[in-house]
């Protein structure tokens, strides 16, 4: 039997110190299936991004629990936390692309944690995903010759080339027109079908709530509704 790659038990989070210590997340409660793409939502504010770094090992989890692919989050030493980093994949909304790198020179860059394997297999691996994001005709193109969408969708094939195991997505279809965001998502949910990804995304865009396996809304902190569709 294969574990929840991710469950989140009475997570707590508070910002800042002394007077200006805030709450921004209420007890929090989660377990997510393996495979599945599940959207968060809710106004500005409501704790989306921090829910999603806390899970991608990005932020010190200081109450509650949060485990991930087995790893206990609260507590955990840096090792392990950098281990765990590297089977995820993280698409926020600032893409950070090298602007000397080219395209497929940006998704290596995917695979650089992962140590040198054959440099052959690896430009082959770059390629294809690049191929499955729509841009095998600008493999070679630095990013100040891409439109914002063709970045985006560079910052996509470099989060999926080494293959993680969880994917952790801000808003990453929002530089996208309506069928290149449809493509990257499709393509995720086909990664949760053939490869048992699990996928969190934060997004506002309804077209690709209809994919979506669930939808978790946030509201001041706190889950507001949790709704699991496309049940068959
Ligand atoms: N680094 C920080 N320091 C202090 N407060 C923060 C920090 N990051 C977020 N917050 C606060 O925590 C709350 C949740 O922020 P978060 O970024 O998770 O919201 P969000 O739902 O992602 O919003 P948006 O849709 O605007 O991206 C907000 O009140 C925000 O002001
Ligand atoms: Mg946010």
């Amino acid at each position: 039997m294969t574990r929840d790659p991710i469950q989140v038990r009475g997570l707590d989070h508070f910002f800042g110190s002394g007077d200006a210590r805030k709450q921004a997340l209420f007890d929090i409660n989660l377990t997510i299936a393996r495979g599945s793409l599940t959207v968060l939502m809710g106004p500005s504010g409501s704790g989306k991004t921090t829910v999603l770094t806390l899970i991608g090992a990005l932020r010190e989890v200081g109450s509650g629990s949060v485990r991930v692919l087995g790893q206990e989050l609260h507590g955990a030493d840096e090792r392990s936390l950098v281990a765990l980093r590297k089977r995820l994949g993280f698409i926020f909304q600032a893409h950070n692309l090298h602007e000397s790198l080219t395209a497929t020179q940006n998704v290596l860059m995917g695979l650089e944690v992962h140590g040198r394997a054959n440099a052959d297999r690896q430009r082959i691996a770059a390629h294809h995903m690049l191929d499955l994001v729509g841009l095998s005709d600008r493999r070679d193109y630095l990013p100040g010759n891409l439109s914002g969408g063709q970045k985006q969708r560079v910052a996509v094939a470099r989060a999926l080339v080494s293959n993680p195991e969880i994917v952790l997505a801000d808003e990453p279809t929002a530089a996208l027109d309506k069928v290149s965001g449809q493509n990257v998502v499709r393509l995720l949910k086909t990664l949760g079908q053939v490869r048992g990804t699990t996928t969190v995304m934060v997004t506002h865009d309804p077209r690709i709530l209809e994919m979506a396996d669930r939808i978790i809304t946030l509201e001041d902190g706190r889950v507001a509704t949790d709704e699991i569709r496309n049940l068959g």
